[in-house]
C-alpha cells in the first residue's frame, strides 16, 4: 500500500529524476503490479547507463515511475507504472502526457514501446493518445506456465499528432 489517497487530485502529481535510493520503494510497486517484475538491477543499471528515469509522487509517496532510453531521436519507453492502489485515476495518462511533452521539447520525433497483447488497460491508454502498432516481437515476454507471450510494438510519431498533444 502506498498510503496515498487514490482519489487525490491528479493535478497534484509531481515528478523528479529517480535516484538510486528510490529503487527499494520502486521495487515494492514493481513487484506488486507485474507477474514478471523488473529486478533492482534493471533499475540501477538504467540509472547508471544514464537512461531517463522519473519518479512521480503524490505528496511524499511514490505514485509511479517511468524509464526511457534515447536512440537517438526516438525514445524507447521501457517502463511506465502506476502503484497498484492508484491505478485507474488518471495518473498514467498524466504521466504519459508529461513524458511525451518532455521528450518532444528535447527533440524526440517519436516514442516506441512494447506492450503485451493481454494488457488491455495499457493498450487502451496508448491507442487513445495516438500510438499505432508497427510490429510484433515473437515470444518477447515470459508468461504463466513457462510459455511466452508476443509483444506488440507501438509507435507514436509526434508529427502525426497535434502540437497541443
Ligand atoms: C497501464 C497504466 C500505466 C495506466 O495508468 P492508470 O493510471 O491506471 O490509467 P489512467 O487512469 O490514466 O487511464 C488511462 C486509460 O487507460 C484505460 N483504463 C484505465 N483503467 C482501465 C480499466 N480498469 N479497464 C479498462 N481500461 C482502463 C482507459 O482507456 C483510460 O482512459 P480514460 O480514463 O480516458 O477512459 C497502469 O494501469 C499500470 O501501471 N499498469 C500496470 C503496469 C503496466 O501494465 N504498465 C504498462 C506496461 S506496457
Amino acid at each position: 500500500m502506498t498510503g496515498v489517497d487514490p482519489a487525490a487530485d491528479p493535478q497534484a502529481l509531481q515528478v523528479r529524476p529517480m535516484q538510486p535510493g528510490d529503487v527499494d520503494r520502486v521495487m515494492e510497486i514493481e513487484r506488486a503490479i507485474y507477474p514478471f517484475p523488473w529486478t533492482p538491477g534493471n533499475f540501477t543499471d538504467s540509472l547508471r547507463a544514464g537512461y531517463d528515469a522519473w519518479l512521480f509522487t503524490l505528496g511524499d509517496a511514490p505514485a509511479g515511475y517511468a524509464v526511457l532510453t534515447w536512440m537517438p531521436d526516438e525514445v524507447h519507453l521501457l517502463n511506465i507504472s502506476v502503484a497498484a492502489g492508484l491505478q485507474g485515476h488518471g495518473l498514467g495518462r498524466r504521466m504519459l502526457a508529461w513524458l511525451c511533452a518532455d521528450v518532444r521539447r528535447r527533440g524526440a520525433l517519436a516514442m516506441l514501446l512494447e506492450v503485451r497483447p493481454s494488457n488491455a488497460v495499457a493498450r487502451a491508454l496508448y491507442a487513445s493518445v495516438g500510438f499505432v502498432q508497427i510490429g510484433a516481437r515473437k515470444g518477447y515476454y515470459p508468461d504463466a506456465g513457462g510459455r511466452r507471450e508476443d509483444a506488440l510494438v507501438l509507435l507514436l510519431r509526434f508529427d502525426a499528432i497535434g502540437a497541443a498533444s
